[in-house]
């Protein structure tokens, strides 16, 4: 499986105040990720507007590397690819015109976080911006959006456009609410989502794992969609 949503990363760069760096946790992370059946993770650490600068994805890539050497040191059967969470932000055209923009493995896919307590203006404008450059946005965890004071935005619209969508395995299982958990039931239902995302942010209360809906997604989606979502169709998102 590929979890294309994974907050590994965190342990192994200080990009959060709130979080000190621990090698041993993402240790941890990938341990439980590798039982469960992954075989890679896109790390996905919060790229903020404080991030859109020159200086942080070669940190990114830096603290990869070292998180891919220490996995192979210890001999976990796991390999992490590149990426981030980005935050929506109208400085993002700017910093993908600069190259500043991480994206998910080797491909031009970019995993993007809409705002969630109001929804910007802005953002469809800024997401057509970086499709003319060439990139594809990937809705990070789309379920979220059903908490969303506003629906100014509709999934089909987006997938129309060429978006892609990313659904949280916890948001089918329930673990955001039944208004969450019916929005990403109806984007696998309806053919809509096109990868699923652990969203781990640690190796406890949210720790790494796709195999717990398989079940869901393969019932909602009709039998195989579980295998396109989490191998076939991440596989290309990340450029293989
Ligand atoms: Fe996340």
């Amino acid at each position: 499986m590929i979890d294309l949503h994974n907050h590994i990363l965190r342990y192994m760069l200080p990009i959060h105040s709130r979080v000190d760096p621990d090698p041993e946790v993402a240790v941890r992370m990938a341990e439980i990720a590798a039982a469960d059946g992954t075989r890679i993770i896109a790390s996905t650490p919060h790229f903020r507007e404080s991030h859109m600068a020159e200086n942080w994805l070669p940190r990114i890539q830096e603290a990869l590397a070292n998180l891919n050497a220490l996995l192979q040191e210890r001999g976990i059967a796991l390999e992490v690819v590149s990426g981030a969470e980005v935050e929506m932000s109208d400085m993002l055209p700017e910093t993908a015109r600069k190259g500043w923009l991480p994206t998910l493995g080797d491909g031009k896919h970019v995993l993007i976080e809409l705002p969630i307590v109001t929804y910007a203006a802005y953002a469809e404008q800024v997401l057509f911006e970086l499709a003319l450059q060439g990139y594809t946005p990937v809705i990070a965890h789309f379920g979220r959006m059903a908490a969303a004071s506003t629906t100014a935005v509709e999934p089909e619209a987006l997938v129309e456009r060429g978006y892609k969508l990313q659904v949280n395995c916890e948001s089918l299982k329930g673990k955001r609410g039944p208004d969450v958990q019916n929005l990403a039931r109806r984007l696998i239902r309806d053919d809509l989502a096109s990868c699923l995302g652990s969203d781990a942010h640690n190796a406890d209360d949210k720790p790494p794992g796709l195999s717990a809906c398989q079940r869901d997604v393969d019932k909602l989606g009709g039998r195989g969609n579980f295998e396109r979502l989490s191998w076939e169709s991440p596989l290309r998102i990340i450029g293989r």
